[in-house]
């Protein structure tokens, strides 16, 4: 606007004291804008990555699946050379160099939750390069519904991303039987030790001495640790190492019996209930929780599924994953659909006659003894020995905040009372707005996204990304000087 007040001016030509200032502060006004439009931390920290080098961000992708939006790899892991079951993998190498080689180039592993629903969905609507979107706009490809466009809060930015579709019977996973699905998160382990050391083996050069660090979400906050737990027992006892350096864990169910006897309070001080019905539910949440010390853990878990039920009827969301949204995540829907086309799958290295299970049944009713299940002891060595990010979308009524925060302050470790009373510091992101919360101590650290619910990097990406940088990097609010308080 001002640049059309200054040209028609009938002062245009004279460049008077006046019309100088005003044109300084013009160019102040436009470098302003630009930077909020390309921020600066993408100007310095990765300049060949905006604009993205490897498309046009104003020209629509040619095709379903436009090749620079390809894994570097993908295909099967497998576990059991016996029965032929293999995990999934999909490989998205890191987007720019930050380090000195890619060898040393952190890697991030992500799992997703359920139990049994597909790491692509954490690849192809959350953390991964490219996401699946409907085609509105690309009238060359009229007769496909879904385009990929790139995601610019991916975590391959600066790290390796590597997807594993686990355990296996999940996503295009193959399990020979539905016996040999595991039951139990030792068995997870087992599976995932195999499936992360032979992706290893696949270029040892490149991979073997990477940091690695093992993401996931929901349900998953039963694999990471699990998998981390099975690595550090692991290179206690033989010298062929796993390099691991840390954890992050968003929404998860660790500790499902302390866990379970948080929504009816979370519930009642969001003000979704009232006094009589969070006295109903708590006696609903303390029968799971007597169901579980008693080991019976098929009717604990049907017993959690009641005070799930219960707090859906009782709010009438749309979803408890986000109390704010007013329908559910619909693009796990997308996911599945693209992912069920048969090009997709053949791009892809699925083997036939693999079929996608976006949420596999047969692997969510394995796992149902597994449900309430604790994993805190294993969270408990993991915070000792490498690194643990816990992080919640502030709007999840399933597994989020205050259903954290209750089994995070009954932590065995030496430091827990110090990170208790450690400062909460709060967490400006781009344009100076606010994105959430950090709580760190040594070598934990939690973290609140704001105006997001159960799948953090779907609701956030820019703010994920951030985020998952920071603390592996730690840099900015998770640096060690911001341990002082
Ligand atoms: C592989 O499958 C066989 C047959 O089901 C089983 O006995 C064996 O324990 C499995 N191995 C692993 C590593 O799961
Ligand atoms: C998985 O796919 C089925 C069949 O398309 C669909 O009914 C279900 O909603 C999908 N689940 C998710 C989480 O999207």
């Amino acid at each position: 606007m001002t640049i059309f007040t200054y040209c028609k001016s009938p002062m245009e030509s004279t460049w008077t004291p006046k019309l100088l200032l005003k044109l300084t502060f013009f160019i102040f006004i436009s470098v302003f804008i630009l930077l909020q439009l390309f921020p600066i931390s993408y100007l310095h920290r990765a300049p060949s990555l905006w604009p993205p080098s490897k498309f046009s961000l104003f020209t629509a992708p040619i095709s379903l699946f436009p090749k620079e939006a390809l894994p570097t790899k993908s295909g099967y892991l497998t576990v059991n050379s016996t029965t032929g079951s293999s995990i999934f993998y999909t490989y998205y190498e890191a987007q720019s160099l930050t380090f000195p080689d890619l060898s040393q180039t952190p890697l991030i592993i992500w799992l997703q939750g359920g139990p049994g629903c597909s790491s692509l969905f954490g690849n192809f609507m959350e953390i991964g390069p490219w996401y699946v979107n409907l085609n509105h706009h690309h009238r060359d490809l009229d007769n496909q519904p879904f385009v990929l466009e790139p995601n610019p809060g991916s975590w391959n930015r600066i790290f390796g991303l590597l997807f594993l579709d686990n355990p296996i019977g999940s996503g295009f996973s193959i399990a020979s039987s539905s016996e040999e699905i595991p039951r139990d998160q030792f068995s997870v382990a087992k599976h995932l030790y195999i499936a992360i050391t032979k992706f290893i083996e696949l270029d040892p050069i490149l991979f073997s001495s990477r940091p690695l660090y093992i993401a996931g979400e929901s349900y998953a906050g039963k694999y990471v640790p699990a998998i981390g737990y099975y690595i550090l027992k692991k290179n206690e006892e033989s010298n062929h190492l796993v390099n691991l350096a840390g954890v992050a864990i968003g929404n998860g169910l660790i500790d499902p019996e302390t866990q379970v006897g948080t929504h009816a309070d979370n519930a009642y001080f969001s003000g979704l209930i009232n006094e009589k019905q969070r006295r109903e539910m708590e006696m609903y949440q303390n029968e799971a929780i007597r169901l579980a010390r008693l080991k019976r853990w098929r009717d604990a878990t049907d017993a959690r599924y009641r005070v799930v039920d219960m707090l859906i009827d009782m709010t009438g969301l749309a979803t408890l994953f986000d109390y704010s949204k007013k329908a559910p995540y619909h693009k796990t829907q997308w996911v599945t659909d693209f992912l069920h086309d048969e090009r997709v799958k053949r791009i892809m290295s699925v083997e036939e006659p693999a079929v996608f299970r976006n949420c596999s049944h047969v692997v969510q009713v394995a796992l149902y003894d597994d449900n309430m299940k604790s994993v805190k002891y294993m969270v408990e060595l993991l915070v000792k020995r490498s690194k643990v990010l816990l992080y919640q979308g502030q709007f999840d009524l399933w597994d989020g905040v205050f259903s954290t925060a209750a089994w995070v302050k009954t932590l065995q470790w030496e430091e827990i009372q110090r990170f208790l009373a450690a400062g909460r510091r709060v967490w400006r992101g781009r344009g100076d707005e606010l994105a959430g919360y950090v709580q760190k101590w040594k070598s934990l650290s939690n973290v609140v996204v704001s105006r997001a619910g159960h799948l953090v990097p779907a609701d956030q990406p820019l703010n994920s990304q951030a985020m998952i940088e920071g603390w592996i990097l730690e840099t900015g609010l998770f640096s060690d000087d911001e341990q002082l308080f």
